[in-house]
């Protein structure tokens, strides 16, 4: 989605920052052509803000903000000025519309702009409308599906102007959950027969929501956001180790915990963790047709708990592994490996949306 910037119109292998502004941190990402063939990851950052500057989607303070986009920028060192920002799927309206096939591109802004005003409570001059052809339907392919996206663009112009803060440009704006896609999908490319038909389970472990979308041949076929998350374990380790909060975000990374985290802390949590994935799952099959889950992904900074990944299989006896978007890719020379493996499955939206120069 491009939100009446030009992504469309881009040329293919425009140098492109994927920026994801999430609440805990910005993370970047700067993918190119590997000199064998295939993609290379360039460099990446992860800086933390605090809480509070980023709340549900929304950009409370944009200097906050800005200042760890431009830490992140500076320890990259790259040149690239291109950026691909995304909006949280809070934030944003998504529709399928079908519509007559073969229409010109104005027919098709008029007419999509008809139906959003259908769907949108506010003034359509206050919206960032955008839509993508899907495909044709039916035999005749007289129609086409039409994916209608519609954002406030207040929102949009806040990830903008963040972009232009730190002397960057804004090229795409896409939603995270497409961005995400787009991630996943470069994963599960990977697998025996490109994972056709396969359903996967995709668990965002973040700060303070694990979000689950559940995807069929590249399409994400459910939605579900519960309250879980990484702050659980940093409240603990300020409220029972009298640790600053930054503190304990620092203890939780490097490893280096107080006696008695594992046992008081750690085990219970990750307990609650599985039990919610499992619990999740669970809801899954009873609100849809699905029947079968044929593995589940972790991604997002928690996923890497220690003891998380081998719990959540044990409770659901399917084959569960870290999501890392980069797996295959050629790393640069600067690309510090191990931290990589940490740090990858937090990444999984930035690397969608470094993805997008390789194309709509
Ligand atoms: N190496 C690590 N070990 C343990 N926890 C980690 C590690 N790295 C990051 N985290 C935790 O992951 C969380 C951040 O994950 P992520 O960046 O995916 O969340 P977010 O997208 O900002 O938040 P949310 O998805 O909840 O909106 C924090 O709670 C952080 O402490
Ligand atoms: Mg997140």
């Amino acid at each position: 989605m491009a939100f009446g910037l030009p992504s469309f119109s881009r040329p293919a292998s425009t140098p492109l920052l994927g920026i994801d502004i999430s609440p805990s941190s910005v993370k970047v990402v700067e993918l190119d052509d590997a000199a064998g063939g295939g993609v290379g990851l360039r460099t990446y950052a992860i800086e933390q803000i605090d809480k509070g500057a980023v709340v549900d989607g929304n950009i409370e303070q944009p200097e906050v903000v800005a200042a760890a986009l431009t830490r992140a920028l500076s320890r990259m060192g790259s040149r690239t000025r291109g950026a691909a920002l995304a909006m949280p799927a809070s934030a944003v309206i998504a529709k399928r519309i079908r519509l007559p096939a073969g229409l010109t591109e104005e027919d098709y802004e008029f007419q999509v702009e008809s139906e959003a005003s259908n769907y949108i409570q506010f003034p359509i001059e206050d919206v960032n409308l955008d839509f993508q052809i899907l495909g044709a339907v039916g035999a005749e392919a007289d129609e086409v599906d039409v994916l209608l996206v519609a954002s406030r663009k207040e929102q949009v112009e806040d990830r903008v102007a963040i972009a232009e803060m730190c002397g960057l440009q804004a090229v795409v704006v896409d939603v995270e959950s497409y961005a995400a896609c787009l991630a996943v999908q470069y994963v599960t490319d990977g697998l025996p027969n490109h994972a056709q038909g396969e359903v996967i389970a995709v668990f965002d472990i973040g700060s303070q929501a694990t979000a689950l979308s559940v995807y069929l041949d590249a399409e994400i076929v459910f939605e579900r956001e519960q309250a879980f998350g990484g702050q659980i374990l940093t409240q603990d380790l300020v409220r029972l180790y009298g640790l600053t909060p930054e503190e304990a975000e620092l203890k939780k990374k490097s490893g280096d915990l107080p006696a008695g985290f594992q046992s008081e802390v750690l085990a219970p949590f990750v307990d609650q963790g599985a039990a919610n994935i499992s619990r999740t799952l669970q809801f899954f099959f009873t609100s849809t047709e699905y029947t079968k889950v044929d593995r589940i992904y972790l991604a997002g900074g928690t996923s890497v708990v220690p003891g998380l990944l081998e719990a959540v299989a044990e409770r659901t006896q399917l084959p569960t592994a870290l999501l890392l978007p980069f797996e295959g890719m050629q790393l640069d020379a600067g690309v510090r490996e191990r931290q990589l493996e940490v740090d990858a499955p937090a990444l999984m939206t930035a690397c969608g949306l470094a993805l997008r120069r390789f194309g709509p």
